[in-house]
């Protein structure tokens, strides 16, 4: 192989695939993708799916002013991607509803519910009678809830299909099974990619490799650690569905699918790339689960899987250009909520990409905080 392209993007997950989609919907020039394995297959996977900015929030900083804006921008997108692709990505407005059942989650509960009605934000406070009136499944001990109206969820496979469909239509050059090993640089700017099928010239390269984007080699840059944290889920069959809305409690969460599937999840442990189901996991997660509902107890147990999410070492989004070379640009550390920030990522990575101008939203998020420059 030895290409040229205008923009190399790595990384085929559905950060890599909505920056590509983006771009190509702006004209960008010539756009290719470029990903290891198939498309999506890794973190965007395995996600849950839920757009729930609300739920887990204990205060509003910069960066639930971008999850929340990405929030909004989920029904247009979805939209868009139907009527791009044919494909519906199930997006779900049903609601999250958020349940306590002991003293600690109470209090938990009451100060989110306190700090997000004064902020304005749109949540309800339920008695255990109002959330067993909603959704009949869930266990008679819970003493209190909150229902996030706006909190959602959306079939992230479904989404990976259809982002792959539209870059495809809009004509990206979508390179699989192709593994990317270094950026080449040449004084201070970007000139092109070794890959496993040969090199490639390119003046810009967008980093979206999840958590492996610290291990690709930039010449005479240090990387940025981007640990993956394992996240494991089990999946039920329902029939009918046994919940409307995504169900959470502090310590794990229920999300029902339209075709009647249920997913359990999660765990968040350091493993290292080890992407396997663990004996540990499994219960740990059907503890949890049967604590929102003794009735889950019934179900056929279909389905296991585990994924990594991206987590830079603040916990924190990586987005932006890098200011040490010219033509580089990072995407990663999306960590628990990539499906959530797909849509923003695509439209705030354009702009820098192209008009070369940094959304307000994306100020804390910089390649720029951490130490790049080698000694
Ligand atoms: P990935 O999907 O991991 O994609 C990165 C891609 O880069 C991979 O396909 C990989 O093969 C490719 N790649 C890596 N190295 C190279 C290379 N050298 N050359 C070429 N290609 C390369 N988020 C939410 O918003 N809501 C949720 O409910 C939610 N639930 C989750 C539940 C679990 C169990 C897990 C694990 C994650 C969850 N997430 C959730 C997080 C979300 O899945 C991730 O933040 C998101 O998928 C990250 O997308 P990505 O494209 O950056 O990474
Ligand atoms: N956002 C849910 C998870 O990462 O498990």
């Amino acid at each position: 192989m030895s290409h040229t392209t205008d923009i190399a993007i790595i990384g085929g997950g559905v950060i890599g695939l909505s920056i590509a989609r983006s771009l190509a919907l702006r004209g960008a020039g010539d756009i290719t993708l470029i990903e290891r394995g198939p498309l999506g297959a890794e973190s965007s996977s395995a996600a849950a799916g839920m757009l729930a900015p609300q739920a887990e929030a204990d205060s509003s900083d910069e960066f639930f002013q971008l999850l929340c804006h990405s929030r909004d921008l989920y029904s247009t997108f979805a939209a868009a991607l139907l009527s791009e692709t044919g494909t519906d990505i199930e997006l779900d407005t049903t609601g999250t509803l958020y349940l306590a059942f002991t003293e600690h989650d109470e209090d938990e509960i009451g100060q989110r519910y306190e700090w997000q009605t004064q902020a304005g934000l749109s949540v309800e406070q339920l008695t255990s009678a109002d959330a067993r009136l909603l959704e009949p499944s869930i266990n008679a001990d819970v003493r209190a809830a909150l229902r996030f109206p706006l909190d959602i969820q959306v079939e992230n496979r479904r989404l990976v299909s259809a982002l792959a469909d539209a870059v495809n239509d809009l004509g990206v050059k979508l390179l699989t099974e192709t593994e990317v090993h270094s950026v080449t640089v040449d004084r201070g700017r970007v000139t092109g990619l070794q890959t496993s099928r040969g090199s490639m010239s390119c003046e810009r390269v967008v980093l979206a490799a999840g958590c492996w984007t610290g291990k690709l080699t930039i010449e005479t840059l240090k990387t940025i650690d981007v640990e993956p944290v394992r996240g494991q889920m089990i999946c039920f069959a329902t029939k009918p569905q046994l919940f409307r809305h995504v169900i959470y409690s502090p310590r794990g969460y229920l999300v029902p699918r339209r075709d009647g599937r249920l997913l359990a999840g999660s765990t968040s442990e350091s493993a290292g790339y080890a992407k396997h189901v663990t004996a540990g996991g499994v219960s740990k997660i059907l503890e949890n689960a049967h604590e929102i509902s003794p009735s889950m107890a019934g179900l056929p147990f279909i389905d296991s899987w585990a994924g990594l999410r991206p987590r830079a070492a603040d916990g924190l989004p990586v987005m932006g250009a890098c200011d040490e070379i010219e033509g580089l640009f990072y995407a990663t550390g999306h960590y628990r909520n990539g499906i959530l920030l797909t849509p923003i990522t695509g439209e705030l990575m354009a702009d820098v990409i192209v008009n070369r101008v940094t959304s307000p939203l994306l100020r804390s998020f910089s390649p720029n905080r951490f130490n790049l420059v080698t000694s």
